[in-house]
């Protein structure tokens, strides 16, 4: 589940050009489950108009301190039922307006009575993103705890182009999302493998399969929102997240390498990789021609990483495997739990249309050693990912079971 359900998030709009966009964003926050208040502000209602707002919105527009419909005090109503407010876009008045204390229209007046997480969104012209006045102004909310998404840089209004281009609605829903997440993995360190392995036939050709690394990507991602220290190891570093320490690899002997360095110290474990069980037994270092004929390529096993984090898992490690399945998904990941000697193993059928390599979305099924099932229908792999770390850290919480308990004797410095 989104951390964004259920939660009032209120949406501050101000007269940026780029309010069209709070448009998208307010459409996001309510598709993700979130209740959203729509608070905009006069040069906001010259941009866009409140009907959009209010026929978007779980609630309509409060558009003044005077004559709203929710009451006489709209902004501290709006502000202290907030689990977070955001603003998009914020102009360079309303980041003064906030770090000056001064509340001169609801908007400001809203965040001023409230004591939710703010995010602001800026978006301005690049000479007034420049200016020392609004990085000083910024600063200073920054250091207060303001959460800042963007701007990035690209076309602005009157044909510019330039740094100041309010951040993209899906960054800025994820930033509103980041700051209502409970911090619940904090200082847990959280390894991640994903992608396919490669394994060279010759200098050119390689053995490979259809993982994406877009679900590993995502948990590390996840991960690292809820506060953990997170290493991914990869092949497809250029999914990376930001927030985590990536090791590249392409084999699965590197992978194997790689894992074996940085497992000890990790407090999870989760083997997202689709590594290769064969690899060609002798590669060769130049491209093979043609006119040679066909090659004989002999295979041999690879290392199973997995099984061998789970022969030596420290007490209090959590390790996940997964299970990419075309048929009986629950005997052969049920083996998989048993045999590999881990804690959860997710399993998903990727013979099903959406799920799985390549894809956005998964369906996934995980299981724990208790017998217990948890199914998650299809959904975003965020959304997967999320499942999976909720399961981990239920587990961590269990007596005895958990790194929580025991990470003070296992970790390396
Ligand atoms: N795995 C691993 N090392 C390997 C092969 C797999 O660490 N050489 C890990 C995967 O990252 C995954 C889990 O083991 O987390 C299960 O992988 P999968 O390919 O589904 O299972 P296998 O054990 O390889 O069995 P099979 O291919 O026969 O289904």
């Amino acid at each position: 589940m989104s951390a964004l359900s259920g939660r009032c998030v209120v949406l501050g709009v101000t007269g940026g050009i780029a309010a069209y966009k709070a448009v998208e964003v307010c459409r996001r926050l309510v598709a993700d489950g979130a209740h959203v208040v729509p608070v905009l502000t006069d040069g906001a209602l010259r941009m866009v108009g409140e009907t959009t707002f209010s026929a978007l919105a779980s609630e309509p527009a409060v558009t003044s301190l005077w004559n709203d419909p929710s009451g006489p005090i709209p902004h501290t109503a709006a502000g202290q039922r907030a689990d977070a407010v955001v603003v998009c876009p914020a102009t360079a008045r309303l980041i003064s307006d906030l770090r000056t204390g001064r509340s001169g229209d609801v908007l400001t007046a809203t965040l001023l009575a409230t004591r939710a997480p703010v995010v602001l969104a800026p978006a301005m012209h690049t000479e007034m993103w420049e200016q020392p006045s609004v990085q000083e102004n910024l600063a200073v909310l920054v250091q207060r705890g303001v959460a800042v998404v963007g701007p990035g840089e690209g076309p602005l209004a009157g044909g510019d182009s330039g740094p100041g281009r309010m951040a993209e609605p899906e960054e800025i829903v994820a930033a509103v999302e980041a700051v209502l997440t409970a911090p619940d993995l904090a200082g847990m360190r959280v390894l991640v493998t994903s992608g396919g392995t490669r394994e060279p036939i010759d200098a050119v050709r390689f053995v490979g399969n259809r993982s994406s690394g877009k679900q590993g990507a995502a948990v590390a991602e996840e991960a690292a929102s809820r506060g953990a220290e997170v290493v991914l190891v990869t092949t497809q570093s250029e999914r990376a997240p930001a927030a985590a320490r990536v090791v590249a690899v392409e084999t699965a002997a590197e992978m194997a390498a790689a894992v074996e360095i940085e497992a000890p110290r990790a407090d999870v474990v989760v083997m997202a990789a689709a590594v290769a069980d064969f690899r060609p037994a002798q590669p060769s270092g130049t491209k093979l021609k043609k006119d040679r004929g066909v090659p004989a390529v002999q295979l041999e096993p690879t290392a199973d990483i997995l099984a061998s984090l789970g022969a030596s898992k420290g007490s209090g490690q959590v390790l996940v495997g997964f299970a990419a399945e075309t048929e009986d998904i629950e005997a052969n990941a049920l083996a998989k739990l048993r045999s590999k000697n881990l804690d959860v193993i997710v399993a998903n059928d990727v013979s099903k249309q959406q799920v799985g390599f390549g894809h956005d979305t998964n369906e996934i099924v995980m299981f724990t050693t208790d017998g217990a099932r948890h199914h998650v229908p299809l959904t975003t792999k965020r959304e997967a990912a999320r499942a999976v770390l909720d399961l981990v850290v239920t587990l961590m919480d269990r007596p005895g079971t958990g790194s929580r308990d025991t990470q003070d004797s296992r970790r390396q410095p």
